[in-house]
């Protein structure tokens, strides 16, 4: 089991007080994780706040399944191979706008896979997934349940690229890049799966039409891997009422974790 480091510990701390007694806005833009922290205590503390080609492929709404699926190149089966075919990848019209390709960040041997919705404009220019503020916020509440990329989490995204101005990925889109997660799934082989956000959540649990709210606070199963589903960190800080649920979501991780 990972040790917990003093600054898990005060992230828990914090994070289940603010879980506790409701929050105010927190602002992670442009801080590191210590800043993020130092500026998160002080508000808990009442201190200062201070392509053309994916448009020919017919779109289904259960992306991965299909004939399009059957269009698309037989994946490698090394991990290395994998994440360079990724890299190279021009399958859709979001290769021609990227900066970088962001496949993955954490460990390879991670017990838990994270799987996000794209990556925004600070991952498109880092390579790197959920380092803008959501993911700072998510980083601090993983640290809540002694889970951290750099020993236990690996996470990505559903789409590697990202979409412009951030808008949702479109069906095609889905289609055409979830084969690269469903086999960074396979070959990391995680003890579980925490899906954030609707776009993770439904292509994972393979029920397109259900929102969220109906889908999280239950254990899922992809291709026999527990999976758990919680609203994007995204979310968390527009609507800092859903921070308690993301929180219970994983409370109930953790414990598929701790009895596996
Ligand atoms: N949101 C996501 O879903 N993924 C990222 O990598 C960043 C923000």
């Amino acid at each position: 089991m990972t040790r917990r480091g003093p600054l898990e510990t005060e992230a828990a701390r914090l994070l289940r007080q603010r879980a506790e007694v409701g929050t105010g806005d927190l602002f992670l833009d442009g801080l590191t994780r210590e800043e993020a922290l130092r500026l998160a205590t002080a508000a808990a503390t009442g201190g200062s706040k201070g392509g053309a080609k994916a448009a020919e492929l017919p779109s289904t709404e259960a992306a991965g399944a299909g004939a399009a699926q059957e269009a698309l190149p037989v994946l490698p089966a090394s991990y290395a191979a994998l994440r360079d075919a990724a890299m190279g990848c021009t399958l859709c019209r979001l290769s021609e706008e990227r900066t970088n390709v962001v496949f993955s960040d954490g460990a390879e041997n991670a017990r838990l896979m994270v799987v996000g919705e794209a990556p925004g404009a600070n991952e498109d220019k880092t390579g790197v997934p959920f380092v803008g503020q959501a993911g700072k916020f998510l980083d601090l509440l993983l640290a809540t349940a002694d889970l951290s990329r750099e020993e236990s989490v690996y996470i990505c995204n559903v789409l590697k690229c990202r979409p412009p101005g951030n808008r949702n990925p479109m069906p095609d889109e889905i289609e055409l890049c979830s084969p690269y997660l469903k086999k960074q799934i396979e070959l990391i082989q995680p003890e579980a799966l925490l899906a954030v956000g609707t776009f993770a959540a439904q292509l994972l649990t393979g029920r397109q039409k259900i929102a969220l709210g109906k889908l999280r606070g239950e254990v899922h199963s992809y291709e026999g891997v527990p999976l758990v589903v919680t609203y994007h960190p995204a979310a968390l800080l527009r609507n800092p009422k859903w921070t308690r649920p993301f929180w219970d979501d994983l409370q109930l991780l953790r414990r598929i974790m701790d009895s596996a």
